[in-house]
């Protein structure tokens, strides 16, 4: 993760100074040509750089221009996920140029208030230095306004906003530069800019990790707020702009399910597109793909919260699991996540063919299994959210709900759009699962039926 300390940028500055590439961790010099002028001259050009360094905190407003003149290009999206190309962004608004002021989608489909977008038909700024976010950047506008931001949890930042970019850019991704999207497997963004939230690391501190293992680069609102002191202009390569209140505003799904996400994760997108993401993480932590022929099993055990089941039939689920772990049917692995680290719960989860578990966060590391997984979800009969369906269904992992001896279809939720009896998630009240009921679902699981 990026840290701008002075120790960082002055040791940054100095290295590529010498070599007349001065490149900040991304921020890069275009159409210079101090590397063609006389010795002395490029002596006074170093200091003057470090005493800019110096003085101006870490403005480079004078230092980095954009290498192009290209019209905005809108590269795919919904609203609350949109996807552009060549945007210029000064002073809370983002400026898009259009030349046949047609092209782009309403600005509230794109942001919320405090950030506009304007439409321009003439090039923003001509002349002008820019700081230059070379490749692409997944800006999540969350907090721009007043309204309730999500990313303090990570639910709602990993498998919300940064899924739904992610989504968004593999489909702006595919539709540009392949024929066959289903064969393309697009890449990690090059960098998260976090703009208005300092808010974003949660309670148990799985954001910030994850995000450090994802990204080479992070900018947060320290960073941005000083570039906004200088009121430097910005010039993104490629842009994807996640906004929780223009996808509330406008999309069906996320208003019929309360869910941010579900439109865009419903988008025809390529399969295995999370592929790279999940990767990076692994690779980051230093995990292999399981090799075992015998399907992992990871319960997750929520018993010591307020949300969890009765007590016998946690017990019988545990001793179902158990037993069939000696039989050699499975590997079981019974997690409480409080009891282990965050590594550790990537691990298991990145290693799990089966997640089991009581509707709620835990059910977020999800997201780390394989596109082959299943997720079973249990609920209290007659309670039913798509939160973690919705992440199943993007990633491809097969999905069931459960209510205690039977399953909650999708042909029944379909046709009865909406959350039911959200409130009893919080009511204290213990979910029933019929463990009979279970073994026979997993049977059929373990048989790949
Ligand atoms: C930024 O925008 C606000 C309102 O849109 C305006 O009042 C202010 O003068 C602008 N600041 C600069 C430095 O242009
Ligand atoms: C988690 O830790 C608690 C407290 O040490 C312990 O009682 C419990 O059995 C552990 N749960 C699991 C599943 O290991
Ligand atoms: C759960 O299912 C079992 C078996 O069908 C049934 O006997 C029990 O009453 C059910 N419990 C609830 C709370 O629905």
């Amino acid at each position: 993760m990026v840290r701008f300390t002075i120790e960082s940028v002055l040791s940054a500055a100095r290295s590529r100074l010498y070599a007349f590439q001065p490149r900040l961790d991304g921020y890069k010099q275009f159409g210079s040509r101090r590397n063609q002028l006389p010795k002395h001259a490029q002596i006074y050009g170093i200091a003057a750089v470090i005493f800019l360094l110096l003085f101006t905190g870490y403005s480079f407003s004078d230092h980095f221009t954009a290498p192009t003149t290209a019209p905005t290009i809108y590269e795919a999206g919904i609203p609350g996920f949109n996807v552009f190309r060549n945007v210029w962004y000064n002073n809370q608004t983002f400026h898009l140029w259009d030349p046949t002021d047609a092209a782009m989608p309403v600005e509230d489909s794109i942001l919320s208030p405090r950030t506009k977008a304007v439409v321009h038909t003439e090039i923003p700024i001509k002349g002008r230095h820019v700081v230059y976010l070379k490749g692409a950047s997944l800006l999540i506008n969350e907090k721009a306004g007043d309204e309730w931001s999500g990313l303090w949890h990570y639910y709602h930042f990993a498998a919300e906003a940064m899924l739904g970019g992610l989504t968004a850019f593999s489909i702006a991704e595919s539709v540009e530069r392949i024929e066959s999207p289903q064969a393309y497997l697009p890449v990690v963004p090059d960098r998260l800019i976090i703009p208005w939230d300092s808010n974003w690391h949660d309670r148990w501190g799985i954001n910030p990790l994850m995000v450090d293992a994802l990204f080479d680069d992070v900018l947060e609102p320290e960073q941005w707020g000083k570039w906004r002191e200088h009121d430097n202009w910005i010039f993104f390569d490629q842009l994807i702009i996640v906004d929780r209140w223009a996808a509330h505003r406008y999309n069906k799904g996320t208003q019929a399910w309360n869910k941010m996400s579900v439109d865009i994760f419903e988008r025809p997108h390529p399969f295995e597109f999370f592929a790279p993401v999940r990767q990076r993480l692994m690779k980051h932590f230093g995990f292999h793909e399981h090799t075992s022929t015998i399907p992992n099993v990871v319960y997750v055990d929520r018993q010591s919260s307020d949300r969890r089941l009765v007590a016998e039939h946690h017990e019988a689920l545990v001793a179902l699991l158990r037993s069939r772990h000696e039989r050699g049917e499975i590997k079981f692995v019974h997690a409480a996540w409080e009891n282990h680290t965050v590594i550790e719960q990537f691990h298991i989860s990145a290693d799990a063919d089966i997640m089991v578990g009581v509707h709620g966060n835990g059910l977020t590391h999800e997201m780390w299994m394989t596109e082959k997984a299943t997720l079973v979800e249990l609920f209290h009969p007659g309670v039913f959210l798509r939160d973690y369906q919705a992440v199943a269904h993007v990633l491809g992992h097969q999905y069931f709900a459960v209510w205690n001896d039977t399953l909650h279809t999708q042909a029944e939720w379909e046709a009865d759009p909406g959350e039911k009896m959200s409130w009893m998630t919080h009511s204290g009240t213990e979910f029933p699962l019929y463990v009979p009921f279970f073994e026979t679902l997993l049977d059929r699981l373990l048989a790949g039926v």
